[in-house]
């Protein structure tokens, strides 16, 4: 691997979460707590899910909201590790859904243990992301936390009934997008906001705040796979078209093709299969139609309206850090 191709988003990435490093330290205390069993399989696919470089976004978020609201501490990191329990279920199910074997630039949870020990360890992190939030008394989080994961699921649900449908509309695409990956992040600004002390009206913009994010994530995870590196990213590239998902380049440019391109879009997505001059040809396309341009500058759309968001909030160092993450969104190369 070259350490150079890294460098720029992971220290921004490090920068970032300067403020909360001794917050996540105690997240990865959490996490590996609570992944242990008697079953010796469960903590061993849980360290090496640990071990494995995921970036741990969304507890940052979680932390960052409870922050600015005054709330530090083992409470809020209990909760930053339920999101990110939540999260890794979701990812371990998904690889097995979409069929890919590389995750963080390893052999993905199915892939080296199988998909029904990985279905069921997907299981477990749900309902430990559960039982770990019951041990506070916050039956207000907890509907949040059910609320959010529910939709989630939904999205990813959703998702597989269109999945080979090319004429995806861009509503229907933004509407998997909110429920697969933006509810999260919203769930993780609220309740930060939530154990802190913050008006209905600040717990709306939190609200507002992850949601907007969590579009913006997804749109430049997208983007990255046609324009990242599988390196640096540490999954493989082109693998939505492959997997049958149209996402927003692909669909800006068909709206605007030939009947040629419209018929090279199709056969991917119908064959699940791409050609180094096919895949090469779309690239030009998505080049010519500003395509990718299309799908950046709604990624900056979103980025700006969570920054709004923030506004309801005093300036300070917390809000700052709040403020600049954002612009790691859109920067991000992994
Ligand atoms: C991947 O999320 C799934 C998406 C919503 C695109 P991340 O990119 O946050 O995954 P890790 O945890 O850092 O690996
Ligand atoms: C994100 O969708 C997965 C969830 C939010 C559950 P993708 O399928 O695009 O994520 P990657 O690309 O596999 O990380
Ligand atoms: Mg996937
Ligand atoms: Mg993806």
């Amino acid at each position: 691997m070259n350490p150079t191709a890294q460098k720029p988003s992971a220290a921004l990435l490090a920068q970032m979460f300067e403020p909360i490093r001794e917050d996540l330290r105690l997240v990865e205390r959490e996490f590996a707590r609570h992944v242990q069993s008697q079953i010796a399989v469960i903590p061993a696919m849980g360290n090496y899910i640990q071990d494995s470089g995921g970036k741990r976004i969304r507890p940052a978020v979680l932390l960052m909201a409870a922050r600015m609201c005054g709330s530090t501490g083992d409470v809020a990191a209990l909760h930053a590790a339920v999101l990110e329990f939540i999260h890794t279920a979701t990812l371990v199910h998904d690889d097995i859904i979409d069929e890919s074997d590389l995750r963080r630039g390893r052999e993905a949870v199915h892939s080296r243990w199988g998909n029904d020990v990985t279905v069921l360890l997907g299981d477990f992190l749900y309902i430990k992301s559960m039982s770990l939030a019951l041990t506070q008394d916050r039956l207000d989080i907890i509907r949040l936390l059910c609320d959010v994961t529910l939709r989630m699921i939904e999205g990813e649900i959703y998702q597989l009934t269109k999945n080979g449908v090319v004429d995806l509309t861009e509503e229907e695409h933004f509407d998997i997008v909110r429920r697969k990956t933006a509810y999260l992040f919203a769930g993780c600004a609220k309740i930060g906001g939530m154990l802190g002390t913050s008006t209905p009206q600040q717990q709306d913009a939190l609200w507002e705040y992850g949601l907007n994010i969590g579009m913006a994530f997804q749109v430049v995870d997208d983007l990255l796979d046609f324009t990242g590196d599988e390196e640096a990213l540490g999954k493989p590239i082109g693998g939505d078209l492959r997997e049958g998902k149209m996402t927003l380049p692909v669909i800006h440019l068909l709206a605007r093709s030939d009947a040629e391109t419209a018929a090279l879009i199709r056969k991917i997505v119908l064959e699940r299969n791409v050609s180094v001059e096919e895949w090469r040809d779309l690239r030009a396309m998505l080049a010519a139609t500003r395509s990718i341009d299309y799908a950046h500058t709604t990624a900056v759309e979103f980025v700006e309206r969570a920054k709004k968001a923030l506004h309801v909030f005093p300036a300070n160092a917390s809000r700052d850090a709040l403020m600049f993450l954002p612009d790691y969104v859109l920067s991000r190369d992994r």
